[in-house]
């Protein structure tokens, strides 16, 4: 029996005894100070809640599957989840209170823009981070204890051109919109206008748009002037689903490329029919084989009554990556044995250079941090006549 599995009896009768409604699952966790939390810092307030909604559906459903598993070589574990806000000042806090809760890391947050901000603390305390949607460029190397899972958008975000030009042969010119003020969409522009050079479109027109925007008409006449084919956006879901609908208002019938930011169905609301047709890459397919996700999978249909969005299976993928790292550090050297210093320090080794079993198929992480995974994909957003429903058909 494990230290843990021990400690945690021991204190599990000792509180039963007091206070008879405590479930045993609830006083399980861990020695005193060294309890097995997991931080989750993600969007639960603000636009951004859009994604961080999908993100604590994974990591919940994460929580619950690998803990019937036996959770950390027999202890279970807990997700602590910190509302980050869509802002940095918002992710600043909420990785600040879940360190003061000793978390052995923490899985967020939502935006690179955030990620930016609020890593480097984590960093300098040494508390490992796993970022489960931060595709910007230059994540990893925040420093040694910031890894993701999320693929970096320079890998992702090409496919979706490719894609669009494959359903489309005929296209030669694109106008491009992205969203100046977000870290990420700044990255992700970079490389949709890299890839559009690379495939011989013609560029026409980049316009420049704000997250706080909502009336897009003059930046829409402007690229709508110069007669593109096809129109490639880099934004969040608030903003991007609302430039999709006033484009389509504007008439533009042509082809839309977005990005990640509007890689969830929490924009059918925003943009309605006007999603229709929306040509988005995806870093995750339900499809995937594999025991992890088949149970991932199975488990959020059962929960959510749809098929499982990227933002959660990689929010489930991060999660399950810490709980293997503190698994692996676990069996070289008994973490009940550590104090939450060495703790997270044992966890994160195990990260990098790791290779895990995940619905995002098995990955990798290189010595930065950076994640390596093998497939990709696209779909096209598919919405009913009464632009209510929708859903995402991935392309051959
Ligand atoms: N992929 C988006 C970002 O990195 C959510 O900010």
């Amino acid at each position: 029996m494990s230290q843990f599995t021990k400690s945690a009896i021991v204190s599990s009768l000792l509180i039963v005894s007091v206070n008879s409604l405590v479930s045993f699952a609830e006083t399980m966790p861990a020695h005193p100070g060294n309890a097995l939390l997991i931080g989750l810092g993600v969007a639960q307030s603000s636009n951004v809640a859009l994604f961080g909604q999908e993100q604590v559906a994974g990591a919940r459903i994460a929580e619950e599957l690998l803990n019937a598993s036996g959770g950390i070589n027999g202890t279970s574990f807990k997700v602590v989840l910190e509302d980050t806000g869509g802002d940095e000042a918002g992710a600043i806090n909420a990785f600040n209170r879940l360190i003061s809760q000793k978390v052995m890391g923490i899985v967020g947050p939502t935006l690179s823009q955030q990620a930016f901000s609020a890593d480097p603390i984590a960093d300098r305390q040494k508390v490992p981070v796993i970022g489960p949607s931060n595709t910007a460029k230059g994540i990893p190397q925040i420093g040694e204890f910031i890894a993701r899972v999320s693929a970096p958008i320079d890998v992702v975000a090409p496919f979706a051109i490719k894609a669009a030009l494959k359903l489309n042969p005929k296209i030669t010119k694109a106008a491009v919109f992205y969203t100046q003020n977000d870290a990420f969409s700044v990255s992700e522009t970079g490389t949709f206008q890299r890839e559009l050079k690379t495939v011989g479109l013609n560029v026409t027109t980049v316009q420049k748009t704000q997250t706080s925007d909502t009336d897009f008409t003059a930046s829409i006449s402007s690229a709508l002037a110069t007669k593109p084919d096809l129109i490639v956006i880099s934004a969040l879901s608030a903003d991007g689903g609302n430039l999709v609908k006033q484009l389509r208002q504007n008439g533009f019938s042509g082809p839309i490329v977005a990005g990640n930011g509007l890689n969830t169905s929490n924009i059918f609301p925003v943009c309605q029919k006007a999603c229709d047709g929306l040509i988005i890459a995806q870093a995750y397919s339900p499809a995937n084989e594999g025991k992890i996700n088949r149970e991932f999978a199975a488990k959020y249909r059962e929960k959510m009554k749809k098929e499982p969005p990227q933002f959660s299976a990689q929010a489930f993928s991060a999660v399950s990556v810490m709980v293997e790292a503190a698994k692996r550090a676990d069996k070289k050297s008994k973490l009940a044995a550590m104090d939450i210093s060495a703790l997270r320090i044992a966890v994160n080794k195990e990260i990098i250079n790791g290779t895990f079993d995940t619905p995002l198929g098995e990955i990798s992480f290189d010595k930065e941090g950076e994640v390596h995974q093998r497939n990709f994909y696209v779909a096209k957003i598919v919405m009913d006549a009464s632009g209510k429903e929708g859903k995402f058909e991935y392309l051959k």
